[in-house]
């Protein structure tokens, strides 16, 4: 990976809060617009993923899009652009960024439809959006008190990896009940009563030392935080496992992963502190080993 800094151009955005690339072109947040007719839009027919940089480095750009064509071959997208016209997107958007970390939410929809119909085949090639924003920092009190979380019933439970489409309905339902009892998230449960994942996040619990993630088959996405935990080298033992209400409830620590808020610890479920209400001390431990496997990570 080449270092990018940033030239003349990223001046133009300093004075704006997005910048967005549409189709190769680049735009502020006031000018960025796309078709009524595009796909997304109309159907919700689109994949994203949301990624950063680390001082200007994206983090496993190719992992990403790597799994944004796995969801598109989920939905039957066939992607009228390459793997490496996407990445090259990414690289130009990063270089006329004024500031060295960002968020990157990359979004391919099917593209803009010529009627109303349903029919994938209406649609012309693709659209192509990345939407980039400064990245704040988590704030402090995620770390000194941990979040609260409530448990959603899924009405509509797939299983197996599911795929980031740009349908993110129940997941919002699931939010939006997390906001009104003023829990910070929901932890989403399938029809056979396993926990799944947060509602843009992976959940992990530690019982007696080890720890724990639902295994993809109970319909949660492979997060590339979940997949960089496995990768690490292992500071305690680390297992797929299939989790009740009742195991997050009885666990000892838990926490929850993404890519733009690492790992963050979870306090209360419910009105149930977890083990001692506290942050876990090997979650903690567990979030140093990983900001420093990423430190490494991210130069490559
Ligand atoms: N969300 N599960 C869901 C449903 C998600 O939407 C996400 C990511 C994750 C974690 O994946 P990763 O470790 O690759 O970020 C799990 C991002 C943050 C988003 O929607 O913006």
């Amino acid at each position: 990976m080449t270092l990018i800094y940033p030239n003349i151009f990223s001046i133009l955005f300093i004075m704006s809060k997005f910048l967005i690339n549409i189709n190769g072109e680049h735009f502020d947040e006031s000018s960025a617009k796309i078709s009524v007719f595009d796909r997304g839009f109309l159907f919700g027919d689109s994949v994203y993923e949301s990624t950063r940089t680390f001082n200007r480095h994206p983090f496993r750009l190719s992992l990403h899009i790597e799994r944004l064509f796995a969801s598109a071959l989920k939905i039957q997208l066939n992607p009228t652009l390459s793997k490496e016209e996407i990445a090259t997107q990414v690289l130009k958007t990063i270089e006329q960024s004024p500031h060295q970390d960002i968020f990157m939410r990359i979004i391919l929809t099917r593209g803009n439809n010529s009627d109303l119909g349903l029919d994938p085949e209406l649609s012309s090639a693709n659209n192509l959006i990345i939407i980039t924003k400064e990245i704040s920092p988590n704030p402090e009190w995620w770390l000194s008190h941990g979040l609260s979380m409530i448990f959603y019933q899924k009405q509509n439970s797939p299983s197996g990896s599911l795929p980031k489409s740009g349908n993110y309905q129940e997941n919002i339902m699931a939010h939006k009940a997390a906001l009104s009892q003023k829990a910070y998230d929901a932890i989403m449960v399938n029809g056979q009563g396993f926990a799944t994942e947060g509602t843009t996040s992976n959940i992990w619990i530690i019982k007696n030392g080890v720890v724990y993630t639902p295994p993809l088959i109970d319909g949660v996405l492979e997060g590339l935080t979940r997949k960089t935990i496995f990768e690490m080298p292992r500071v305690y033992p680390i297992q797929e496992k299939s989790l009740t209400r009742q195991d997050i409830l009885e666990a000892d620590e838990c926490f929850i992963t993404s890519t733009t808020r690492n790992l963050v610890p979870v306090t209360k479920v419910e009105s149930t502190p977890i083990g001692n209400g506290k942050p876990g001390v090997n979650t903690l431990e567990l979030l140093k080993s990983y900001l420093q496997f990423v430190g490494q990570k991210a130069v490559f």
